[in-house]
């Protein structure tokens, strides 16, 4: 028993030392507050403090600091000596510490090169004005936020990268992304949004904006009036029931638009975004509509303006009927996903190879196929098509009688027939 101790004591040591020693290896010149830890980590000169017990910010930080890490303690207070002389600092972490509106001095993160700042998870109920006007990337997850202020982002103008997920917004001011010409992403995922919280135009000044999500909001309706230089557009788990007619034709660069309301995402940076970085997901452009979202006719307006579209998910709705040029709007369509619907037939047209020049996969199964001579062209291509239409196993007819419940891998294109 003594000796397991003394082995175990003795593990641990050598234990230490080792973490010590390497952790030697990789330290600032300059001397270290304690608690921190100061390493040169991805290319910066980085001091962690994160979950230390401190209660202020550290003395003595070494003024090559780059990368700032306060997070997860309790720090009642910033004030402008707190930062004085960090003029290398380009990023700090202040997420979980208990911040509330009047905890930092204005002009205490006034820094010449901090310009990524995260304040997620703290007490605030605005925007602070304190935040450094340098900054390009803001996190601001898990506040209080109920409301977007007109005023909110006044001296935030560069600003390219935002996260306000996990907030409780309801209501956006006109205005209120006026000054945020240079935005690129925003992230505007698990809070409070309905229709009636955008109000119009409120992102005419955002020429830059490539991605917008909305992700688990109440939303019934898709935006309007978003910029052309949108890339994605994430919906998913909102309540929207239709698609707009022409909807997306203002937003001819759209790359990846995504509906899915199924699924419940616990947590938004691990399940639904591991979900969308499968590689079909990612290269592609996808249109996920799933449920009972779609239901009956997909007409030749549907999906005007998608021409950059590659993959279309039409999975598991009760999509009836497909107009003959529903799917010509989408020319660099790649993939068709349409296996269980209700579509009994479809037109040739419908498919055109010459229409459809990228076409490459189709997937029709769980469709209660009418297996008539009018459907005798879609078995015919099942071995010699353009494109590949997978699964001919699966995929079964549901009338006429005499075929109902038939595999097209059991058919012929002959047994296609219509009564006379
Ligand atoms: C401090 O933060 C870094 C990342 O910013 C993380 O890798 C590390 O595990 C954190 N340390 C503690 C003690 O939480
Ligand atoms: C915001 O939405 C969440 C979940 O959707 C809900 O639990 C919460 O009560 C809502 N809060 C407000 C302030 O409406
Ligand atoms: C839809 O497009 C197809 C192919 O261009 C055309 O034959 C058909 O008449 C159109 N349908 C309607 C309702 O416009
Ligand atoms: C499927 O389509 C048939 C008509 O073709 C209709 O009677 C039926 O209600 C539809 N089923 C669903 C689930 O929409």
């Amino acid at each position: 028993m003594c000796s397991l101790i003394s082995y175990a004591i003795s593990f641990l040591l050598t234990l230490t030392l080792l973490l010590t020693l390497s952790d030697g290896a990789y330290q600032s010149p300059h001397p270290c507050p304690q608690p921190c830890r100061c390493l040169f980590f991805e290319g910066l000169q980085s001091v962690y403090c994160n979950r230390t017990g401190i209660t202020a910010v550290p003395r003595g930080i070494p003024a090559d600091t780059q990368l700032l890490e306060l997070s997860g303690n309790s720090i009642g207070h910033i004030s402008v000596g707190d930062m004085a002389g960090l003029v290398n600092l380009q990023q700090l972490y202040l997420s979980s510490i208990g911040l509330l509106a009047n905890s930092v001095d204005n002009g205490a993160l006034d820094l010449p090169k901090l310009d990524t700042i995260d304040m997620s998870g703290n007490n605030l109920y605005a925007i602070p004005t304190f935040l450094s006007t340098r900054m390009i990337t803001l996190w601001f997850l898990d506040n209080h936020l109920t409301e977007l202020r007109s005023d909110s982002f006044f001296k935030y103008g560069l600003l390219q990268y935002l996260d306000l997920s996990y907030n409780t917004i309801k209501n956006i001011q006109p205005g209120t992304f006026n000054p945020l010409k240079q935005l690129e992403t925003l992230y505007i995922p698990f809070n409070n949004l309905t229709d009636s919280s955008f109000p119009p135009n409120v992102f005419l000044k955002n020429s830059n904006l490539q991605l917008l999500s909305v992700r688990f909001n109440q939303l019934r309706h898709t935006l309007r009036d978003l910029p052309p230089s949108m890339t994605d557009l994430d919906y998913v788990g909102n309540q929207i029931t239709t698609l707009p007619a022409y909807g997306f034709r203002s937003l001819p660069n759209l790359k990846t638009l995504a509906f899915w309301q199924g699924q419940v995402c616990t947590f938004f940076t691990r399940t639904c975004i591991s979900f969308e970085k499968r590689d079909d997901l990612t290269t592609h452009i996808i249109l996920m509509i799933l449920d009972d979202m779609i239901s009956s006719t997909i007409t030749n307006n549907t999906f005007t303006g998608l021409s950059g579209l590659q993959t279309i998910y039409l999975d598991l709705n009760q999509i009836s009927k497909l107009e003959p040029g529903a799917l010509y709007p989408l020319k660099s369509l790649n993939a068709l996903w349409m296996s269980d619907n209700n579509v009994t037939t479809l037109s040739s047209e419908a498919l055109d190879s010459d229409r459809l020049p990228q076409l490459s996969t189709v997937y029709i199964d769980g469709n209660p196929w009418n297996c008539d001579c009018h459907l005798r062209w879609l078995r015919s291509a099942v071995d010699h098509a353009r494109y590949a239409i997978q699964d001919p196993h699966l995929i079964t007819c549901a009338s006429p009688p005499p075929l109902a419940g038939k595999a097209w891998d059991q058919l012929k294109p002959s047994d296609f027939v219509c009564k006379r």
